[in-house]
C-alpha cells in the first residue's frame, strides 16, 4: 500500500469505557489493524522510527504487541522474539513479574533467544503506567541484550509512563499520545 503521511490513526482507535474493569478507558487496536490503510501506516511509522536504532532484532511483548511487532520485523527484514505470559513459551524461559494498570502478570523469554550483546528494538501497542515495557527491558538486562529503543502505537500520559522510560534511560517513540 501506498504511504499514507496524513492519514490520522488516532481517528482508527476506539475507546471503551469500563474495561476490564470499572474506571479503565480501554483504547482499543482491534479498529485500527482492521482498517488496511490504518494497518499499513502504522507499521510503516513504527518501522521508519525503529531503523533509526539499527536494531539487531524485534522483540515484541504478547497479545498486542505481537500484531505490530510480527509486522515491523517482516518489513525490516530481522527477526522477531516474542515475549510471553507465563507458561506459554515450550522452552527453558527466564521470567519477570510485574504490575499492570489493572492487575499484576508475568513475562517471560526463551534462554538463548537474544544473543548477548544484541541490540532490540522493544514493540507493544500501548503505553500506560510502562511497567510492562520496564518488565520486558530487565528481562533483555537479565540476558545481556542492550535496548535501543522501545516503539508503542499509543500512550496514555495520564499515566506517566513515558516518564517512568526517560527516568530508567529507555529511549521510546508513540505514534498517538
Ligand atoms: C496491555 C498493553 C500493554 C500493557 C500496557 O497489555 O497491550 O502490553 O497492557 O500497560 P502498562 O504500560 O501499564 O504495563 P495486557 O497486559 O492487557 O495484555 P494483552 O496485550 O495480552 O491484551
Ligand atoms: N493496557 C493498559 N491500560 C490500557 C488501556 N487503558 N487501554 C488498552 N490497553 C491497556
Amino acid at each position: 500500500l501506498p504511504s499514507r503521511p496524513d492519514l490520522d490513526l488516532a481517528a482508527l482507535v476506539r475507546t471503551i469505557p469500563d474495561f476490564p474493569k470499572p474506571g479503565i478507558l480501554f483504547r482499543d487496536i482491534t479498529t485500527l489493524i482492521s482498517d488496511a490503510a490504518g494497518f499499513s501506516e502504522s507499521v510503516r511509522r513504527l518501522s521508519e522510527r525503529a531503523s533509526v536504532y539499527r536494531p539487531d532484532l524485534i522483540v515484541a511483548v504478547e497479545a498486542r504487541g505481537f500484531l505490530f511487532g510480527a509486522a515491523m520485523a517482516s518489513a525490516m527484514g530481522l527477526g522477531l522474539v516474542p515475549v510471553r505470559k507465563a507458561g506459554k513459551l515450550p522452552g527453558v524461559t527466564v521470567g519477570v513479574d510485574y504490575e499492570l494498570e489493572y492487575g499484576t502478570d508475568r513475562l517471560e523469554l526463551h534462554e538463548g533467544a537474544v544473543a548477548q550483546g544484541h541490540r532490540v528494538v522493544l514493540v507493544d501497542d500501548l503505553l500506560a503506567t510502562g511497567g510492562t515495557i520496564l518488565a520486558a527491558a530487565e528481562l533483555m538486562r537479565n540476558v545481556g541484550a542492550e535496548v535501543a529503543a522501545a516503539m508503542f502505537v499509543i500512550e496514555l500520559p495520564d499515566l506517566g509512563g513515558s516518564k517512568r522510560l526517560s527516568a530508567a534511560g529507555l529511549a521510546c517513540e508513540t505514534l498517538i499520545a
